[in-house]
């Protein structure tokens, strides 16, 4: 019988048999899912200046990142990356509305990132903006002042070294 699950960091549900592996909206790992009547779910977090510093930070690199991988879904000269690039600009696209929603904004910023024809060189340009994220993304948790702030960084640091391995994979 299928039930209801929810993404305690992107705060979406889904319905199915048994609860996803990964959040297919957000990627959190699966212990970020749960029952969606027993998950915890807060975007109503008093901010330090660090923390907002860092929470406006990490919207503005998560609206470059799924504005790249939207750009490369649609120029990449390769079937298979045009897929994963999708999915990839998707995932991040949900990244920036979780932030967008810890800064109470109305709307969402579009980013104007550009990107490459040759795969290859979106992959690399993907190794390294994840990587860039990754770090920023540690440092982000371990400074966090509310509990709640370090919980998303560190399920994105999680959540981005997938994306990590996806590109590392391919350039081999
Ligand atoms: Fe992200
Ligand atoms: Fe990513
Ligand atoms: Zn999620």
């Amino acid at each position: 019988m299928a039930k209801l699950y929810r993404c305690e960091i992107c705060g979406d549900a889904y319905v199915g048999f048994s609860p996803p592996p990964n959040c297919p909206f957000c990627g959190a790992h699966d212990e970020h899912i749960k029952e969606a009547g027993k998950a915890e779910v807060n975007f109503d977090v008093e901010l330090t200046a660090k923390d907002r510093a860092n929470a406006e930070r990490a919207l503005g690199v998560e609206i470059s990142n799924a504005a790249f991988y939207m750009c490369a879904a649609a120029q990449t000269d390769d079937p298979e990356g045009k897929i994963l690039f999708k999915a990839l600009g998707k995932i991040e696209a949900e990244h920036a509305s979780i932030w967008k929603k810890i800064l109470k904004l109305e709307t969402v910023p579009t980013g104007g990132d550009s990107c490459h024809t040759q795969n290859v060189a979106n992959l690399k340009e993907s190794h390294d903006r994840e990587t860039r994220a990754i770090n920023f993304y540690r440092n982000a948790a371990a400074e966090a002042d509310h509990p709640r702030i370090r919980q998303i960084f560190e399920a994105l640091v999680d959540i981005e070294t997938d994306h990590l391995h996806l590109s590392e994979e391919r350039l081999k």
